[in-house]
Parts: C-alpha cells; sequence; structure tokens
C-alpha cells in the first residue's frame, strides 16, 4: 500500500477525532464538559469502543457557507463493551454545530439503533445537542422522527438508556422519554419542550433554565428522569452499574453472579423493625438491604415519589426487581406519582424477565380532591394493569398494612401472584380498623355517652377480627405467614421454586391500557 495512501487515512481519522475543532473542545471544557469521545472511553471497558461513520458529513450545501464541514456530523456512534458484554452507542458532540441533529446526523444514529435491535444488544444515547439544526428544516425533523420510530420498535426488546449531559430541547426530548432509563448530570443538563425565553413569551413566566428542565426537576418533580449525578464520571459511573442488572435482550435472562451472600441469613432485627404502634413509620429500606444479598440493592428513581421505592438488587446472586411501599413518606400511601412510577418499572422488569418481589405496607390511595381531579383513578388503573398483565415471577411478602384495593393492587393472589407471604403483624383487611368503624357504626358513635371510649373497643375488636393475616391465609390468598427473619430464605427458595414459570396473556394486538 502506497505510504501516502495510509497517510491520508491517519490524517482523516484525527481530523474526525478533533470534531468541531480545538477552540470548541475546549469551550466544552471549560464548561465542565467532557468531549463526546472522552465521554464514551470513560463509558466504555477501556479500549473496547469501535467507531462507525466516522466520516460522515452531511450533504447540505447551505451548510458550507463558512466553509466548515466537520467529519462525523456531529456525532460519534459505535459499539463496545461494559463489564466486557457488548453494547450500541451514540455520543452527540456539542463542538460541532451544537451537537444538533441533521439528516446525516439521524442517520448515524438509526444505524447503531437497528444494529442494536437487530443484534440484540442494549443502545445508550448520549445527548448533549441544540435540537433540530435548523439550516437542515424539515430533513432534521424526519431525522427526529426516524429516531423515534426505532425508540418505540426496540421497546420491550433491548434496554434503551439515555445519558442526557447537555442541553436537550425541543422535539429532542422525545428519544430519551421514549427510552427505559434517563440520567441527568447537576448544572449541565437540561431537557424542554421550550427554552426559558419561549416561556417568557407564551405565559410571562420568568424562570432558569434550571427550574424548568434541571436534573432536580426531573428526578424529583416530573419523573422524566431515573438518575442525577454530580459530575458527567458519577453519572456514567451509574450507567455501568445499572447495565449489571439487565438482561442483553427480552429473549435472554439477566445475568446472575456467583451469590456472596448466605441463602439462609436470618437478620434478627427485622422480627422487631415494625413498630408497635401501626401508625409508627419505619424505613422500608432497612428491609429491602437485609432481605437482598447485601450491597446489591439499586434503587431506581429514589428522589420521585418516595412513597414507593423501586430498584433492583440480587437473591442469591439472580437479579430481581424491588417494589416497595415506604412507610416513612406519606405513611406508604399510593398516589399518582406514585403509581406510574412502580406502573413502569413493573413493566420494564417483566419486558425483560426479571423476576419481581413487592413489599407491602400500603394504607390505601391517597384521598382528596387533588388526586382524584388529577386522575388517580386513572393512573392506579396502570398499576393494576402493570402487574396483572406481569408474567415473571411474582413473589409478594405483606410487611404491615394491605387494604382495600391498595392491597390487590401490590401484586396479590388475584393478580396472579405466584408466592405471597405475609408476617406476621400484616392487617389485610378492606380497610383500616378507624374507617371502619366510622362507617360501621356511625349511628351508635353519634349516640354513645363514651364515644371515644366506645370507639377505641370497637377498632380493637375489629383489629382482632379482620386486621390480621390469617383471615387472607385461610382463604389461600397468602401461601404462607412466616416470621419476618425468614422472609429472605423464603424469598429465594420461591425464586428456586419459579425459576421455570411459564404464563401468558391471550393473543392479542395489544392491550389497551387505560395510559
Ligand atoms: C443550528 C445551532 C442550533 C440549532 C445551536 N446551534 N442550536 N445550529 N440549529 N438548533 C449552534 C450555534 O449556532 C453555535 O454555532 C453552536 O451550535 C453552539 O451554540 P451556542 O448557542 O453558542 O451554545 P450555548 O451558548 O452553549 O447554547 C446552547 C443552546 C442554544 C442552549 C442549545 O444554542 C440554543 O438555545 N439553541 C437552540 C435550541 C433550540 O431551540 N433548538 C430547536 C429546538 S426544536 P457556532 O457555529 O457558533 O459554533 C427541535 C425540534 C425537534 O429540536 C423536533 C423533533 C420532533
Amino acid at each position: 500500500m502506497a505510504s501516502d495512501k495510509i497517510t491520508n487515512l491517519r490524517r482523516l481519522q484525527e481530523q474526525a477525532k478533533l470534531g468541531g475543532g480545538a477552540e470548541a473542545i475546549s469551550r466544552q471544557h471549560d464548561k465542565g464538559k467532557m468531549t463526546a469521545r472522552e465521554r464514551l472511553a470513560y463509558l466504555l471497558d477501556e479500549g473496547s469502543f469501535q467507531e462507525l461513520d466516522a466520516l460522515v458529513m452531511h450533504e447540505s450545501g447551505e451548510l458550507d457557507l463558512e466553509g466548515r464541514v466537520a467529519l462525523g456530523d456531529g456525532v460519534v456512534t459505535g459499539y463496545g463493551t461494559i463489564h466486557g458484554r457488548l453494547v450500541y452507542v451514540f455520543a452527540q458532540d456539542f463542538t460541532v454545530k451544537g451537537g444538533t441533529l441533521g439528516e446525516a446526523h439521524a442517520a448515524k444514529i438509526t444505524k447503531v439503533q437497528d444494529l442494536a435491535l437487530r443484534n440484540g444488544a442494549p443502545l445508550i444515547g448520549i445527548n448533549d445537542s441544540g435540537g433540530a439544526r435548523i439550516q437542515e428544516g424539515i430533513h432534521a425533523l424526519a431525522g427526529y422522527g426516524d429516531v423515534f420510530q426505532r425508540n418505540v420498535m426496540a421497546s420491550g426488546v433491548i434496554p434503551q438508556i439515555s445519558v442526557v449531559l447537555g442541553p436537550c430541547a425541543g422535539g429532542a426530548v422525545y428519544s430519551p422519554a421514549l427510552t427505559d432509563f434517563v440520567f441527568m448530570v447537576d448544572g449541565t443538563s437540561h431537557m424542554f419542550i421550550t427554552g426559558p425565553e419561549v416561556v417568557k413569551t407564551v405565559t410571562h413566566e420568568e424562570v432558569s433554565f434550571d427550574e424548568l428542565g434541571g436534573a432536580d426537576v426531573h428526578t424529583a418533580t416530573s419523573g422524566v428522569a431515573h438518575f442525577r449525578g454530580a459530575s458527567e464520571k458519577a453519572v456514567l459511573d451509574s450507567v455501568r452499574i445499572l447495565l449489571s442488572y439487565l438482561p442483553q435482550n427480552n429473549l435472554e435472562d439477566a445475568p446472575a453472579v456467583a451469590p456472596k451472600d448466605n441463602p439462609a441469613r436470618a437478620e434478627a432485627s427485622l422480627n422487631t423493625i415494625v413498630p408497635e404502634d401501626p401508625n409508627s413509620p419505619y424505613d422500608v429500606k432497612d428491609v429491602v438491604g437485609n432481605v437482598l444479598d447485601l450491597g446489591s440493592w439499586f434503587e431506581v428513581q429514589p428522589d420521585f415519589a418516595g412513597n414507593v421505592i423501586i430498584g433492583f438488587g440480587r437473591l442469591d446472586g439472580a437479579v430481581v426487581g424491588v417494589v416497595a411501599n415506604q412507610p416513612s413518606v406519606s405513611a406508604g400511601v399510593l398516589d399518582i406519582d406514585a403509581s406510574t412510577k412502580a406502573a413502569r418499572f413493573v413493566r420494564f422488569c417483566d419486558a425483560f424477565n426479571i423476576p419481581l418481589v413487592t413489599l407491602v405496607d400500603v394504607p390505601g390511595f391517597m384521598p382528596g380532591t387533588v388526586q382524584e381531579q388529577g386522575g388517580v383513578i386513572r393512573h392506579g388503573a396502570k398499576l393494576i394493569f402493570a402487574y396483572a398483565e406481569a408474567t415473571v415471577p411474582k413473589l409478594t411478602v405483606v410487611l404491615r398494612k394491605a387494604y382495600g384495593g391498595a392491597y390487590i393492587v401490590m401484586s396479590s393472589k388475584h393478580l396472579r401472584g405466584d408466592l405471597n407471604l405475609a408476617w406476621p403483624g400484616a392487617e389485610i383487611a378492606v380497610m383500616g380498623p378507624e374507617g371502619a368503624v366510622n362507617i360501621l357504626h356511625k349511628k351508635d358513635l353519634a349516640t354513645a355517652d363514651d364515644p371515644s371510649g366506645m370507639r377505641a373497643q370497637l377498632v380493637e375488636e375489629y383489629r382482632q377480627r379482620f386486621a390480621n393475616p390469617y383471615v387472607a391465609a385461610s382463604a389461600g390468598f397468602v401461601d404462607a405467614v412466616i416470621e419476618p427473619t425468614q422472609t429472605r430464605a423464603a424469598l429465594i427458595n420461591g425464586l428456586r421454586m419459579l425459576q421455570n414459570k411459564r404464563d401468558s396473556v391471550p393473543g392479542k394486538k395489544h392491550a389497551t391500557m387505560p395510559l
């Protein structure tokens, strides 16, 4: 091979690596941001990145007025490994025309989307972009449409992860929104449909970038994003951890690891973790942390709707998805946000063969006009739908309260729960003692000489008769009442018992879930 041809190739490769040039790279660094290539190098196993389409250029002549054509067209794409397992990646390169998306840029992304789907491996997209490249007009919009269509086709087939490490504005937000998990970094990530300027014009609100669409807003208030980190590296580290719990695609099981923890470990503290007073809170994360393999808990959406917690963990090395009511936040009540948060997670686990462990301590659905007018009926129905539809092994432990509709929702026997356990202090009934007594004895209490003494006595009688696990156990709705210390062993045995579970839903085009 003539040496000038090799030299020419090397020159092109070097030019491509520079993206928007040294000046733009240093502007990127000045903002505390890594470049697209630096991010991929950090995310992937060392030296594993294989780039595709490094020499792609846009074909829009209009763009060359300034005589600038960057090789790669503002996005770096390819594949590599994380923990030795294949992943496909794209990272928008803000140094090239603000990482904006035009026809060629979109085609590079859709190429890796197609490869990921065809080869059954996760796709990770790093977003850092000014959105649709204005000069490419309708072709930029078409590009977004092509990306969205593929996001949807890949949904439930391969895990899709979006890492927003810069601006992500306008319709561009919908690609991350269509994926399974969204990561953001404090300070530099922003997601919004319209920026502060447009907001000011339309609604006269004065709002900062952070207030409108920063990591805090989307992880704690809107629920759009699942994870946040203080730095880009912290965020990318979390992406690697998340992937260690996920299968490559919907036809595989999540990767089991050699167990490091004793499957029979019985944590004595569990027997006393639930306070004597049924209205006192406790932190359900203490239960989760003790029951799962030590150190394996990885919480998803930790800052959003804290009255329910969701996340991945391991039982004797096998991955499970955990959903647990959190009595220390709003008494663990189910509301709109908690319902949609849990429902989405249940569906993800079901799509990717991850067994579900549900820990129940729920007083019911949240009453009030805000919730009713906000559609708690519609949103609560999503959680019923998700559990009822799920065919993965479903293991449930009622720790304390399981009342009314919330009892049914939380992976009960009636929604095809496979193994339903209860602790001896469980209260499984139509409603709590106080509410029930007020309804059943309204007239007696109104005319009683000592209404509060009478109420206390009736509440106690109700508690004895209904607020226990034995009525449900006698009906077979609870398979076993267990000592709290036995929870870990019981769940591990249950998982083994269910490892060849097969179940299905009737053949159909798709269900009509109440969205
Ligand atoms: C073309 C763009 C651009 C765009 C930025 N640039 N956005 N070029 N189309 N949409 C260019 C800038 O001209 C500049 O080019 C370079 O990218 C860096 O931008 P700066 O403004 O200098 O950077 P910064 O100050 O960091 O601000 C970044 C920004 C801002 C917040 C993203 O550029 C911005 O607000 N852009 C517009 C965002 C937006 O509204 N996009 C359209 C959304 S609508 P030079 O040559 O100077 O380096 C949309 C529709 C999608 O995306 C629909 C899908 C269905």
